[in-house]
């Protein structure tokens, strides 16, 4: 995805880098001068573009390191000139993966003893020393190792001398919600922690918090927080980065009683302006927000109406004097004095801030704005 790519189709999403970067002075400036921050660029910089958003906090050594879910993305990043640590924060099975991880210089995540096992044959194949990170479980249920495994795992590697283990991390499951459940899972981190320093394996780097667990909870910040949403501007006191705009490119005026969209769910209470927005769930914009939603048109908040088509919306333009076809909509963003926040996409359509910006397809360009 890149700001040169041409398109007539009057949908568009602006990354504003400035921002991301001050968000990631914003963030840095809040934590202790010796913790390193790994940005997590996971699922395409959650919508907002990998490649770019990696190459700006790059470029304004913002970062430590990166975060990525899959080889894949990482292979990407290198590809597209990244040279910061990379750490692949999912399950790199099947374990051929591992072989590109190494090529590609990429740090592997090991969850258990036969990942461990298999990297150290990459490494012994290869014949190079590699490095990983440990995942330790401690309540999120998803992958990681109980501490007992740990020690088998960390004891393997370092008895092959092949793969150093550079780091140990878990993930929080509630840090927004369950200070307790956080503080619990911390101490079980800090157990397992303690039973790899008796087995004699001290990481150089624990990591445990995302955004919210790092700027509510100095606790849990150790050596390295990873954050993604306040980077993103998706967490209060941080700047939106993403806007999402499209225009008006059909107008009428229907009578009182007028059936409007698949499935006639909207019909009109009186005679009413309707402008057609070229945007709908092909383009990620959720069929939830069927006459639940809102644009900015003309400075106002305009209610979709009708079912979200795959290919367009309709909204209720009754109130905004003299609209035009070709006028702007902000979908996610500003517009003279109102703003349509994503969180507030989200809450509408019944879901999470990453889904809404994640969701987002290639379909829909991005414009990368230095400001
Ligand atoms: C392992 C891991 N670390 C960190 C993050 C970043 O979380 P957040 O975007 O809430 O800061 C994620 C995101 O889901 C994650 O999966």
């Amino acid at each position: 995805m890149t700001s040169t790519r041409r398109f007539f189709r009057p949908t568009w999403a602006e990354v504003h880098l400035g921002a991301l970067r001050e968000n990631l002075r914003r963030f840095r400036r809040r934590m202790p001068r010796s913790t390193r921050i790994l940005f997590v660029v996971k699922g395409d910089a959650y919508g907002h573009g990998a490649a770019a958003c990696a190459r700006a906090a790059q470029q304004a050594r913002a970062a430590d390191w990166l975060g990525v879910s899959s080889v894949e993305e990482g292979v990407a990043l290198r590809e597209a000139g990244i040279r910061l640590p990379i750490l692949v924060l999912g399950s790199l099975y099947p374990f051929e993966s591992f072989l590109a991880a190494v090529e590609f210089g990429l740090t592997p995540t090991v969850a258990s003893l036969d990942s461990a096992r298999r990297l150290a044959e990459v490494a012994r194949r290869q014949r190079r020393r590699v490095s990983c990170h440990l995942k330790l479980e401690t309540g999120m249920g998803r992958i990681g190792m109980s501490p007992a495994a740990a020690v088998a795992a960390a004891g393997y590697l370092a008895e092959t001398r092949l793969v150093e283990v550079s780091g140990a991390y878990t993930h929080f499951s509630c840090a927004e919600t369950d200070r307790a459940f956080t503080l619990e899972q911390l101490r079980r981190f800090r157990g397992a922690l303690r039973g790899l320093a008796g087995a004699g394996v001290s990481p150089r780097l624990h990591h445990a918090a995302n955004s919210a667990a790092a700027l509510r909870l100095p606790a849990a910040r150790l050596d390295m927080v990873r954050p993604g949403l306040a980077i993103y501007g998706l967490y209060p006191g941080f700047r939106a980065v993403l806007s999402l705009k499209s225009k008006v490119v059909f107008l009428k005026t229907v009578p009182r009683g007028a059936a409007i969209g698949y499935g006639a769910t909207f019909r009109a209470r009186r005679p009413t302006i309707v402008a057609t927005v070229p945007i709908g769930y092909a383009d990620g914009w959720s069929r939830r927000l069927s006459n639940r939603g809102q644009a900015l048109l003309g400075g106002r908040r305009c209610p979709v109406i009708g079912s979200i088509s795959m290919d367009m919306l309709m909204l209720d333009a009754t109130a905004v004097p003299g609209v035009r076809v070709g006028d702007d909509v902000v979908l996610i963003g500003r517009q003279g004095r109102e703003e349509i926040a994503a969180p507030e996409v989200a809450a509408a359509a019944g879901t999470i801030p990453y889904e809404t910006t994640t969701a987002l397809t290639s379909r829909v360009p991005r414009s990368f704005l230095p400001s």
